[in-house]
Parts: structure tokens; sequence; C-alpha cells
């Protein structure tokens, strides 16, 4: 699903939806993005609706994945969803270490960094998310914070993991707030990152970072304009379609 040419939608619906509501929010999205073809537009949608997410979306140029995933594969962990369990829904791309998962659930790098294993053992695509909290920023830490994030990985792992996969960088500061980080904050970081993991990996075209955090329809051109973001990775304004559809307007030619 991942072309590096195309900009990067991504959308996490959260905690958000119903039957009811999926049912028009679906197939609303499904015909008004239809014309955004040279846009790679992914919908991470809540488990339960995996199943009406792959049958209403099927067909469409709108890929789902999932917010989470169990880092083992099977066995005595109730609760937990696999891999191969949303592999049956064709699920595309997962999200691991959303900071909202990390502060709720305590899940250490070391989970993260297993769970993204999982994810590309899969044949899914991994979306990392890495991100400063503001004591970290404020402390002027940020790039270690992160460091650490994406090291984890890499330690365990070794650097061809990351081909395929796609960073977001998520200042948690950011998120759920009025406004987003600023364009040097997010280039100066997307910098780090790309330096961080392009010494480490060989095929160094093949990881892709998105922005995240109050990204809506006033800021999506400029926020994808910044050098080295490959695309967007939005919460609130996907929940609105046509918010949603404003911002693939607006950056499907850039
Ligand atoms: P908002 O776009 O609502 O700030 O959420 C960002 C986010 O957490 C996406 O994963």
């Amino acid at each position: 699903m991942k072309t590096k040419s195309k900009k990067i939608v991504i959308g996490n619906m959260k905690m958000h939806g119903s039957l009811d509501f999926n049912e028009s929010y679906f197939k609303s999205l499904k015909q008004k993005l239809s014309l955004f073809n040279e846009l790679s537009i992914t919908l991470c949608v809540p488990y339960p609706y995996l199943f009406q997410a792959q049958k209403i979306l099927m067909g469409s140029n709108i890929h789902w994945g999932c917010q989470n995933v169990a880092k083992e594969l099977e066995g005595p962990f109730t609760g937990e969803v696999s891999a191969s369990m949303i592999k049956d829904f064709q699920c595309e791309l997962v999200i691991v270490g959303h900071s909202e998962r990390n502060t709720a659930y305590c899940e250490s790098d070391e989970n993260i960094a297993e769970k993204f294993n999982m994810i590309k053992k899969n044949n899914m695509t991994p979306l990392l998310c890495v991100g400063e909290n503001l004591i970290e920023r404020e402390a002027g830490i940020m790039e270690k914070v992160v460091s650490e994030q994406i090291k984890t990985i890499l330690d365990l792992y070794g650097q061809d993991i990351f081909k395929g996969s796609i960073i977001a960088y998520e200042p948690i500061w950011a998120i759920g707030s009025d406004s987003a980080a600023s364009p040097e904050q997010i280039e100066k970081m997307c910098e780090f990152i790309k330096q961080l993991i392009y010494s480490n990996v060989t095929d160094n075209d093949d990881v892709n970072i998105v922005y995240g955090g109050s990204v809506n329809a006033k800021n999506a051109v400029q926020l994808c304009e910044i050098n080295g973001v490959d695309g967007i990775l939005m919460g609130r304004a996907s929940l609105d379609v046509n918010e949603f559809y404003e911002i693939c307007n607006s950056i499907h030619k850039i």
C-alpha cells in the first residue's frame, strides 16, 4: 500500500463510532474520497468494526487498519487481538505505540518493538508513533526521547525491519490540542528521525514519516509541505467526512 510518491493520509478513529454511525460514515468517505487516487488513504478503525469497514470499503481507494495489536500470535491472552485475526479482515496497517495507549496502559518500548515485529511478520504496515511530552520538550530532550523509542526496535530487530514502515511524529502536547507543532519543530524532528533511521537502514528511501497532532483542513497543506513530511495522521478531523474531504482535496496535488 505504501508508495513513496503518494502523500499518506491516515485517519485514526480512536474509540469512536457505532454500527449506525459507521454505515453512513464509511459510505460517505468511500464516495467522497474516490477522487483522490494520488493519495494513499487509510482509516484505522476500532476492532469490532473491522468487518464492517472491510465490507463497505472493499474495492475503494481507502485502506483500513487497526489501532493496536497483541505482541503474541495466539494463546491464553484474555482480551487481546492477534495479527492473524486482523489479517483475516484484510487489515493493512496497524498503529503501534500511540501515546494514548502508552500513557493509559503503560506500554514499554520493548512491548512496542515486539508488536512492530509481529505486524511486519504478518505482512502489514506498522505505523510507529513517536513523540515527546511537554515536559520533555521544555527540557529540550525531545530528540533523546524519540531516539530511545526508535532505537529499541533497531536494537532488537535490526535495520531492515524499518523497510516499508511508517513513523508518525506525534508530539504528545499537540494531540487533541488547539494547535499543531510548528513547521520548524516538525522539520527538525523529521530530519533527526530520518538521520537516525537512514544511518541504520540500507534502503533509506523505504521509510515514511508522517506528522500527527491537531491536523485539520486549515493546516494540512502547510504540514504536508514541510521538508521530510510524507503525510499526515489525524484524529478528530478524520471523524468529520467534510473535513476529511477538504484535507484530501487540499493536499492531493502537492
Ligand atoms: P488529533 O488529530 O485529534 O489531535 O489526534 C491526533 C492523533 O492522536 C492521531 O493518532
